[in-house]
């Protein structure tokens, strides 16, 4: 077990609403329960924001906007810096939080922990920069001066996923308030309590009242309406499901809001015959095993060129077959169960359906008995074009195995799919590499590596995967506007 004790963790989080810097319940005094997916045992209840709530939270971003946006540069960055230490001061409290509201092995949360508070550091070097970014010069027919700048676009709501609780608000949270922007966040009803403990961390560490308000809720859709629908907001980024992110864009489109859009994905992994095939299940192992395939950047389609699709399918299923399931907090447990109910219902669903249509089982599928939402590790051969895993997210350990004959048949049937966020392909031929890498229509693409994940790189997808970037120096982009003035001198 890990070394926090877990009843003093769960007694001293934050289980109200974050607003305007005070910690306060939901003006009914509803709750609603956070739910432990391993042992499915109730951890604590925490606040039950209403629409009214929502508005209230949307009114300290709005009070505190002006003053955030002139808070000089560098105090903006050392503010920043200063959430990143102290983030990392409390790895352990916030991983154990993390595992336990989420489920991920603890060794996996410490690396989200790590991982989530580089977006501290990261946007804390840009903070002063992006300020002195814009042009001044005369305009071509010489009548007159043009000048631009960028400002910040004004309050942001954050709406954000349960299954990287802490690094998928600070990857957002960490662009808005180094731009300038105050945020209203809403983390996902299953794991609101690191975003809870966060914003505490943000109070510690000096954060001016209002710039970060956090509300928690069981009526997303209620909560979240009405503040899309406010004059004052300017601007929703989202991560979440392609079908939540069409409504959202629906909603901003009404008032023109900015918008970001990090939504679903399909990712392929091809493994081509002159492959590294040790370093291809390694990547593979990587693209499908983190955070226990619920990512939207897992492997959803591996394919593997016929020459090398028995080396490689005993190899990964051995490899897969290597995960020692259980609850997360366990020593030596390196697969946590999935975030719910529903979500190992689609598993079940999926996996029964392409076997149905003619899928091998190599390994896995079978849904085991007890407590908490658990599924194995499990490797499928054989995969048909018309198995519903070839075009929804697994979200869950299943490597779906496909075979192909040539490159041209590998991007094609790569390529086959509206979605288009990260893909993955492991070939030692570099002209091969390069051109597949072009070849495939995704924001990202690894090669030789399964994780391309990285403060420093622009996260995103094309096609229905999205709009727009995270992380990187586009990251902060999404979240500026440039000013242009015209001077008569
Ligand atoms: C996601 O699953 O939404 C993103 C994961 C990552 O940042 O790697």
């Amino acid at each position: 077990m890990a070394d926090i004790d877990r009843a003093r963790l769960l007694e001293s989080v934050p289980t109200e609403l974050f607003i305007g810097g005070k910690w306060a319940p939901a003006r009914s005094r509803a709750t609603f329960e956070v739910v432990d997916p391993a042992s499915e045992e109730i951890l604590v209840r925490v606040a039950d924001a209403s629409s009214e709530d929502g508005i209230a939270a949307l009114d300290a971003a709005v009070d505190a906007a002006a003053g955030w946006a002139a808070t000089p540069p560098w105090k903006r960055a050392d503010l920043l810096r200063a959430a990143y230490d102290a983030i990392l001061a409390r790895r352990e409290e916030i991983a154990t939080l993390i595992t336990l509201e989420m489920g991920k092995p603890l060794a996996e949360s410490r690396g989200e922990v790590d991982y989530g508070a580089t977006f501290f550091r990261w946007f804390s070097e840009s903070a002063s920069r992006m300020h002195l970014e814009g042009a001044y010069g005369t305009e071509p027919g010489g009548g007159y001066k043009i000048m631009t700048y960028k400002r910040p676009v004004g309050p942001t709501l954050l709406v954000t996923p349960w299954n990287f609780p802490l690094a998928m608000g600070t990857r957002k949270i960490g662009a808005a308030l180094a731009a300038g922007c105050t945020v209203v966040i809403k983390p996902a009803e299953q794991t609101p309590l690191t975003m809870l403990l966060f914003a505490e961390v943000m109070r510690e560490a000096g954060l001016p009242d209002g710039v970060l308000n956090v509300i928690t809720t069981s009526d997303a859709a209620g909560v979240v309406a009405p503040i899309m629908a406010d004059p004052r907001l300017r601007k929703i980024s989202f991560t979440g499901s392609t079908q939540v992110g069409k409504l959202l864009l629906g909603q901003a489109a009404e008032g023109v809001l900015r918008s970001s859009m990090e939504l679903g994905g399909n990712s392929p992994l091809l493994v081509f015959d002159d492959a590294d095939i040790d370093a291809a299940v390694d990547g593979a192992t990587m693209a499908k095993m983190r955070n226990g395939g619920e990512s939207c950047v897992a492997a959803n389609r591996i394919y593997v060129q016929s020459g090398v699709l028995e080396e490689f399918t005993r190899k990964l299923a051995e490899r897969l077959g290597s995960f020692r399931t259980g609850h997360g907090l366990e020593e030596g447990v390196t697969l946590g169960p999935l975030i719910d109910g529903e979500q190992r219902a689609k598993v079940v669903r999926l996996v029964d359906d392409a076997v149905d249509k003619g899928a091998t089982v190599v390994m896995g599928g079978e849904v085991p008995s007890g407590a908490g939402h658990f599924y194995p590790p499990t490797v499928l051969r054989d995969v048909p074009r018309d198995a519903a895993m070839h075009d929804e997210e697994i979200f869950g350990p299943v490597a779906a195995i496909y075979s192909f004959d040539t490159e041209r048949e590998a991007i094609e049937r790569a390529n086959d799919t509206p979605y288009g966020l990260a893909s993955y392909l492991f070939t030692r031929d570099l002209s091969r590499a390069v051109r597949v890498a072009e070849a495939l229509d995704t924001g990202m693409t690894g090669i030789n590596r399964g994780v391309v994940s990285n403060p420093a790189a622009p996260f995103g997808g094309i096609k229905e995967s999205g709009l727009g970037r995270e992380g990187s120096s586009e990251g902060i982009e999404e979240y500026l506007e440039t000013k242009y003035i015209g001077m008569q001198l």
